[in-house]
């Protein structure tokens, strides 16, 4: 096989989790770990099955308190084949000689293969190789092949094929005192077609997973339910040097599923009427070719084939099924069980991606939010106040999922966890609303139910801000900003902090997008909304007092990240560098010495520095300018400047942040940073994290990081405008974007040149500005325009 791969040699135990998170395979509606298929959950595999938006809730005891816990749940696992000589043991790499194994993925048909030698305690050796799709087209369906092949002598081979629902979340050390068993009522059958049957549902979500699986051999087949798994059994003669294939093929059924009358039935059927491996693989293949083709991306070098490896899992956990699908953009992909599926504002770094490839996908991201937008007005409410506030962990009803307690694996302690106060996620669904609009021009979502969320967050806004007399200045008081490690002032009884500077400038960002949109609505529906939501007459002037006086501080030239960083002690960055190497979570760290990071001038990622990723500079110089606080570029050059030097990079999305920031500045160091998020996962930057679940924010958003932030490209005003600043190492690069109904208009830039070719249609040109350049591209022609130096 050809075209680009992602390759593992070699069976190294350690290092098994976070292949099994680079290997997962996906299609927006389920995703499996790349765990081999003998092995079953231990300390070294976790194979893991999960199905978009499937959660489940349960209670536990920790640290003598009952906590409630929403997790995306683990489904019965559909992989389990194993195998052995007759009378002999099960083989396994951990208990058996393992002389060659090798790894890879296949990216362009998106398929895992995997081949490995096992040295056969009888004497001789077994060639095990075995291919896996989850099918793309038909998104209920998977399928595994498996080729055995010995030396030596004729070996009779055992085979055991099962769906095992004796399943459960434990993917993740942290959380293993947390209840994990999430299924029951578990039953087996065989059906008449020569299927293996399971199904099951969750304890609390009462959602049932129906699986059916088909064995297709050379030799008889027998079936058996065996306690909670589904059995399929065959003997295979293997005579040396000639290869017995063997296939695997399984659907899957929820009970949310449309189109169906009983998912048993439906999986059952599925199975049964599902062509055969090689067939499969064709239809598979020729979805992914199509996929790809949407979302063309050409860099060359390293950089490129991570990029693909990146793109290759943002499609496989939001994929056009995504559409039809009540999901979120879950932080952790559909990859593992890290933050048990939630979602939080990490859609900032992917949905500006999706906007300009998939925008039907970006919709529905947009309306799980908006499916949830009473829950986070009832969450307002709770507060006493108006408007929307959306959970900073979000699940399966739009309540308010973040843990009350965390662990610190350093200190063993338990620790209150106050990160609820991120209210920021709020602006991230507006910002989002506003930015899928520009990229599509989709006028009846934004006057719909984008207006309902963007008035609701602004709501919220307005009403979180109370007016300080002798500031003369609006503040928004006692939230956590994007840089987790600060929660609190020290020593303070309660959490929370005053005037987040990223929090009020994008707060006063949603409040003037909301104005606008207001004075932008047609009539009718300006009425239809304002009395849907009870706005009152005077709400809209506040929003216009409280967006232009909501208080930022300031502190030696800089931009303080909230009002009293400036008192914070500077913590001595080279000495805890020096004693612990890798400083990242510097937070745990600290509390493990019984210090706090709450006295330092020590973030855990980009906060202020947010701001510079969100707007382009004469944006963000407008709304600083509207607050009332002239931001030159010495200010904005300091600031960077200030925080660079005090950051741990405690998250993978930092790296991204801080290389697009410094990319646009043209600085010489943004490469090291643009290094690090794309090293993020696949080097498993964050220690052991990758191997719970990919980074998916961090992923998408160095797609993002050459698509918007080294071209510049911004969708504001009806035009498509590019600023593209050099970056050496990433010199050349080309990309197709779909883009107001224009589906593959392709930008390639290279040697200072920037080519745009416009696919023919029916449409009109496309406005492209190039800085102070204006020209119009019609469809079926091409640009090639010189950079500006
Ligand atoms: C980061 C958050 C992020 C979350 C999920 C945390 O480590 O601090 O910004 O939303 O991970 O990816």
């Amino acid at each position: 096989m050809t075209g680009p791969a992602w390759e593992y040699d070699g069976y190294r135990p350690e290092e098994e989790r976070l292949r099994e998170s680079l290997c997962t395979l996906g299609n927006g509606y389920f995703a499996t770990r790349g765990a081999l298929p003998e092995c079953t959950a231990d300390a070294v595999h976790h194979p893991g099955t999960y199905a978009a938006g499937c959660y489940d809730r349960l209670t536990s005891d920790v640290a003598g308190r009952r906590v409630e816990n929403e997790d995306m749940v683990n489904l019965p696992n559909w992989l389990p084949l194993r195998f052995r000589p007759a009378g002999a043991h099960w083989l396994t790499p951990d208990t058996d000689p393992v002389t060659d194994h090798h790894q890879v993925l296949h990216l362009d048909p998106g398929l895992l293969e995997r081949r490995t030698r096992y040295a056969l305690p009888a004497g001789g050796s077994l060639h095990v190789r075995q291919l896996r799709l989850v099918h793309l087209h038909d998104p209920h369906l998977a399928a595994l092949r498996t080729e055995f092949t010995v030396e030596g002598d004729t070996v009779e081979l055992e085979v055991e094929s099962a769906i095992d629902g004796e399943v459960t979340n434990s993917g993740v050390a942290r959380y293993r005192d947390l209840d994990g068993r999430h299924l029951t009522h578990v039953h087996t059958g065989t059906a008449a077609s020569g299927t293996v049957w399971l199904r099951c549902r969750t304890r609390t979500s009462d959602i049932s997973f129906e699986l059916a699986a088909r064995l297709t051999a050379d030799a008889p087949v027998t079936h058996a339910g065996e306690g909670r798994r589904a059995v399929q059994r065959v003997r295979l003669r293997l005579p040396p040097g000639r290869t017995v294939t063997l296939d695997k093929t399984v659907a899957l059924h929820t009970s949310r599923d449309p189109a169906i009358g009983d998912p048993l039935r439906a999986a059952v059927d599925r199975v049964r009427d599902a062509p055969g491996f090689d067939e499969l693989l064709e239809t598979h293949a020729a979805a992914w070719d199509q996929l790809w083709r949407r979302t063309a991306l050409e860099v060359p070098g390293e950089a490129g084939s991570i990029l693909r490896l990146h793109l290759f899992h943002l499609l496989q956990t939001l994929s056009p099924h995504t559409a039809d699908l009540d999901v979120g953009v879950p932080a952790r992909g559909l990859h593992g069980e890290a933050y048990r599926g939630h979602v939080f504002w990490d859609e900032l770094f992917v949905l500006p991606y999706l906007n300009l490839h998939l925008p039907e996908v970006s919709r529905a991201l947009l309306r799980y939010r908006h499916r949830r937008l009473d829950a986070a007005c009832h969450a307002a409410h709770e507060l006493g106040r108006r408007g929307a506030r959306y959970p900073w962990q979000s699940g399966s009803d739009g309540r308010e999922e973040t843990q009350q307690l965390h662990l610190n694996p350093r200190s063993g302690r338990w620790l209150p966890d106050h990160s609820r106060l991120q209210h920021h996620v709020g602006s991230a669904v507006a910002y989002n609303v506003w930015q899928y609009w520009e990229a599509t021009g989709d006028l009846d979502f934004l006057h719909g139910e984008g207006a309902e969320m963007l008035l609701q967050i602004a709501r919220f806004w307005a009403d979180s801000a109370g007016y300080d007399p002798h500031l003369g200045r609006y503040r928004i008081r006692g939230v956590v900003g994007p840089d987790e490690y600060h929660d609190a002032y020290p020593g303070a009884s309660r959490p929370g902090l005053d005037d987040n500077a990223y929090t009020n400038v994008t707060a006063a960002w949603v409040l003037d997008r909301a104005l606008e949109l207001l004075r932008a609505l047609p009539e009718p529906r300006r009425r239809e909304l304002t009395e849907a939501v009870g706005l009152a007459e005077d709400e809209p002037a506040r929003w216009e007092e409280v967006s232009r006086t909501l208080h930022v501080p300031f502190h030696d030239g800089v931009i303080s990240q909230f009002e009293g960083y400036a008192g914070l002690a500077e913590l001595d960055w080279d000495g805890y560098r020096k004693r612990y190497g890798d400083i990242r979570r510097l937070d745990r760290i600290l509390e493990a010495e019984g210090d706090t990071v709450n006295r330092y001038k020590a973030s855990k990622q980009a906060d202020v520095l947010m701001l510079g990723y969100l707007f382009a500079p004469p944006e963000l110089r407008s709304l600083f300018d509207r607050l009332g606080y002239p931001l030159d570029e010495r200010t904005w050059t300091a600031t960077v400047d200030h925080y660079l030097h005090r950051t741990s990079h405690g998250s993978t999305l930092s790296g991204l942040v801080h290389g697009w920031i410094l990319a646009r500045a043209r600085r010489t160091d943004a490469w090291a940073f643009v290094q690090e998020a794309l090293r993020g996962d696949i080097a498993d930057l964050q220690g052991g994290t990758t191997g719970e679940g990919i980074h998916l924010g961090a992923m998408a958003g160095t797609l993002d990081l050459v698509q918007r932030g080294l071209t510049g490209l911004e969708t504001r005003g009806g035009a498509l405008r590019l600023d593209p600043v050099p970056l050496p190492e990433l010199s050349s690069y080309g990309f197709a974007i779909r883009y107001h109904g224009h589906w593959g208009v392709h930008l390639r830039l290279r040697s200072g040149l920037l080519e745009i070719a416009v696919p023919a249609s029916g449409r009109g040109p496309i406005d492209l500005r190039l800085r102070d350049l204006a020209v119009g591209v019609r469809p079926g022609e091409t640009a090639r325009l010189v950079l500006p130096e």
